[in-house]
C-alpha cells in the first residue's frame, strides 16, 4: 500500500471531513458512524484558520486521512487525527503525525500537547512513540442554558472596530502569557471573527482585561446547532481569579442564551482542581472524558490555580 501524506487542498476537505466522522463514529460505536458531531465542523474550520498546519495522507487518490496543529504561541496542540477504518493498523495515523511535529517544531511552540480517549491503550500507545504522556483526565462537560441578563464590564468583541481589536488582542495575549509564558490565543480569536464561528467575550475588573472566553455557537463551527461551546476561557491569575473565572461562566451562559443555544459546552482539565470543582458546583455534567497526554511529561498549565477552560480537541 503506497500513503503519501501532503498539505490538505481545499477541494480535499469534503472528503476529509466524511473521513473524520466516520473514524470517530465507528470508534465510538454509533449506529450510524457519519452522524458524529452533526452538524459541527472541525475540518474545514481548522483548515481555514491554519491551511499550513492542516495535512491529508492519501492512499491510491483518495484522502485516506488527516492530521492537524493549532499554534497558541508557546503552546502547540495535535488534532483531530483521523484514518479511514478501513486501514487501521497499518501506519497511516503514525505517517500523519511526522507532519505535525515538525510544524510545530518549525513554529518554536515549547510545550506540546493534545486530548485522547483514556481508556484505548492504541491511542496511548501511538502518542506515547511520538513523546506524549498521560497525565490527568480532561472532563468535556456541559449543562443546560438559563435565561440570563446580560452583565456589565463586558465587551463583546464583534462590538468593536477594528483599530480597537488590535489593542484588546494585545490585552487577550497578555492575560494568557500570564497564565503560561508565551500562550497566545490571538489564533483563535481571529478565526472566531473572520469565520464567523461565534463571540469572544471580554471581561473587565477596574480597566483591566480580567478573562476571555473564546466562544464558538451553532452549525458550521466546532459547536453544532443548540450548543454555545467555550473553546478557550481564562480567569486573570491572581487573587480574584476565581470571582473573574464565576463571572466568565455566567457571561458565557449570557451569551448561549442570547444565541438561543440550549447548552453550553465547556472542557476541563482536571489537574485545574479549582477550575473543575467551580464548573461542578455550577451544574456543569461530564459528557465525554478523555486524558491530556503532554510531551516530556511536562505539566504545561495543568496545574492547580489555573482557571482555565479548554479540552485540546
Ligand atoms: C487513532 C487513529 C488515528 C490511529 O490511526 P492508525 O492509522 O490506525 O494508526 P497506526 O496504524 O499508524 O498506529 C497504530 C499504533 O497504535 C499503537 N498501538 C496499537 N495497539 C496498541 C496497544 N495495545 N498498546 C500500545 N500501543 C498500541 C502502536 O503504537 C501502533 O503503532 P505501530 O504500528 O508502530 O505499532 C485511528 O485509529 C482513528 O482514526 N481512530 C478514530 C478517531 C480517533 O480516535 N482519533 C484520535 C483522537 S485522539
Amino acid at each position: 500500500m503506497s500513503v503519501s501524506v501532503r498539505l490538505l487542498r481545499e477541494e480535499d476537505l469534503a472528503k476529509a471531513d466524511r473521513v473524520m466522522r466516520l473514524a470517530f463514529g465507528t470508534f465510538l460505536g454509533l449506529p450510524n458512524p457519519m452522524d458524529f458531531t452533526g452538524d459541527a465542523a472541525y475540518i474545514r474550520t481548522r483548515w481555514r484558520a491554519e491551511p499550513s498546519a492542516a495535512f491529508g495522507a492519501e492512499v491510491g487518490d483518495e484522502i485516506a486521512g488527516s492530521n492537524f496543529a493549532a499554534n497558541w504561541g508557546s503552546v502547540g496542540l495535535i488534532g483531530p487525527i483521523t484514518t479511514r477504518p478501513d486501514l487501521w493498523d497499518r501506519g497511516i495515523g503514525g505517517r500523519l503525525m511526522q507532519p505535525v511535529m515538525e510544524r510545530l517544531e518549525q513554529w518554536g511552540t515549547r510545550h506540546h500537547g493534545l486530548f485522547t480517549f483514556a481508556h484505548s491503550q492504541k491511542h496511548v500507545g501511538l502518542y506515547q512513540k511520538f513523546g506524549f504522556w498521560p497525565q490527568f483526565l480532561t472532563a468535556i462537560m456541559s449543562k443546560p442554558v438559563a435565561p440570563a441578563e446580560r452583565s456589565s464590564g463586558l465587551t463583546r468583541f464583534s462590538d468593536v472596530s477594528n483599530t480597537e481589536r488590535q489593542r484588546l488582542l494585545e490585552d487577550c495575549a497578555e492575560v494568557t502569557d500570564a497564565i503560561y509564558e508565551g500562550l497566545d490565543l490571538r489564533a483563535e480569536v481571529r478565526a472566531v471573527t473572520q469565520q464567523g464561528l461565534g463571540e469572544t467575550l471580554l471581561l473587565w475588573d477596574a480597566g483591566r482585561l480580567a478573562g476571555l472566553a473564546v466562544c464558538h455557537c451553532g452549525a458550521g463551527s466546532e459547536a453544532g446547532t443548540g450548543v454555545c461551546y467555550v473553546k478557550f476561557g481564562a480567569a486573570r491569575p491572581g487573587p480574584r481569579a476565581s470571582t473573574h473565572f464565576r463571572r466568565l461562566l455566567d457571561a458565557c451562559e449570557q451569551l448561549a442564551a442570547e444565541k438561543n443555544q440550549s447548552r453550553l459546552v465547556a472542557g476541563v482539565n482536571t489537574a485545574r482542581h479549582e477550575a473543575y470543582r467551580h464548573m461542578l458546583e455550577r451544574g456543569f455534567r461530564t459528557d465525554l472524558q478523555g486524558v491530556a497526554m503532554q510531551r516530556r511529561n511536562e505539566v504545561g498549565y495543568n496545574r492547580p490555580g489555573i482557571y482555565v477552560i479548554d479540552d485540546w480537541r
